[in-house]
């Protein structure tokens, strides 16, 4: 068997050079042949009117939030982790939440906030009136597109919401009750549709936990009907890999996003559970190996 672990032309940081080297681990552990390869090099493009690939593989671990290659790579046939629909449903959280809803999950409230194209006009007051009133101050506004808590902002009075909203106005973004403990949410990650590894994240310092942030994760057990929330997630969006962000609102679990391609080094580091295992093993069993 014969796997490509797709990352960006571009990476950087260490965690995700990291995440990519612990899946190859652990693929070879069972007997793949993996290589680590780099988008950019053009090996799949629209050719001659049809999409062409010279990917020579069995499979591909997709660890990129592109858009364009997952889908060219299965029209070429090919099988995915995670799939190209459900790492676009991801990577855009408003998109994400519309197709949570009406699931029997928990969403705090969101408005997708309207696009504005003229950097030069100012945001209409009367639309971030009506996002006070829904939703209530403080409230979070985020960018629809986004990770480690890069474009999260809580914003406590009508300035602030004017200022982010104004600095928000021509990318995509959303207007979000703000629900569960500042600075603390549960990190679930699922394989195959089960929950693998659980922690708590904690921020003393920041009301977003990302570890990126500053947060730290804590080994844990979710209340009840967390796991199971996560779990209708990842089957809810088709994810065979994913790291499920959850609030805990008075011990109800909200769901706050979805990510495709979360970093499980430090769950690995805090539970001691093989989630890069998990993740091998589940692919090898879907390929037949
Ligand atoms: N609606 C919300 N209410 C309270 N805290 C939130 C809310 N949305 C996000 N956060 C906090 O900000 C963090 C980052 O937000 P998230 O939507 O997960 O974006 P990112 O993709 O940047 O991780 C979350 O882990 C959580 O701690
Ligand atoms: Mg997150």
């Amino acid at each position: 068997m014969r796997a490509v672990i797709l990352v960006n032309a571009y990476i950087r940081a260490p965690g995700m050079i990291r995440q990519a080297e612990r899946i190859a681990e652990e693929l070879r552990l069972r007997g793949a042949e993996v290589s680590i390869e780099k988008n950019g090099d053009f090996c799949t493009y629209v050719h001659e009117n049809a999409i062409t690939s010279s990917k020579n593989c069995d499979f591909v671990v997709y660890l990129d939030k592109d858009k364009y290659l997952p889908r060219m790579l299965e029209k070429c046939g090919l099988r995915l982790f995670n799939s190209a629909r459900a790492v676009e449903l991801c990577d855009d959280k408003m998109l994400t939440f519309i197709e949570l809803s009406g699931r029997g999950l928990n969403l705090p409230d969101t408005l997708p906030a309207p696009l504005c194209y003229y950097p030069d006009a100012r945001v209409r007051e009367d639309i971030l009136r009506t996002a006070e009133e829904r939703l209530g101050l403080p409230l979070v506004v985020k960018k629809s597109y986004g990770s480690w808590g890069e474009g999260v902002r809580l914003v406590r009075t009508h300035e602030e919401l004017l200022q982010t909203a104004e600095e928000f106005k021509t990318c995509p973004h959303l207007f979000q009750r703000r629900v569960g403990i500042p600075g603390e949410d549960w990190r679930i990650l699922a394989v195959g549709g089960r929950a693998v590894a659980c922690m708590k994240r904690k921020n003393e310092r920041d009301f977003r936990s990302n570890i990126e942030a500053g947060g730290r994760g804590i080994a844990a057990e979710p209340p009840a009907g967390f796991v199971a929330a996560a779990e209708k997630c990842a089957a809810v969006l088709g994810l065979d890999y994913c790291g499920v962000d959850l609030l805990d609102e008075g011990g109800v679990p909200y769901v706050c996003e979805v990510n495709s391609n979360a970093l499980f080094n430090e769950a690995e580091r805090v539970t001691g559970n093989n989630v890069a295992g998990a993740f091998a093993e589940h692919m090898l069993h879907c390929m037949g190996a």
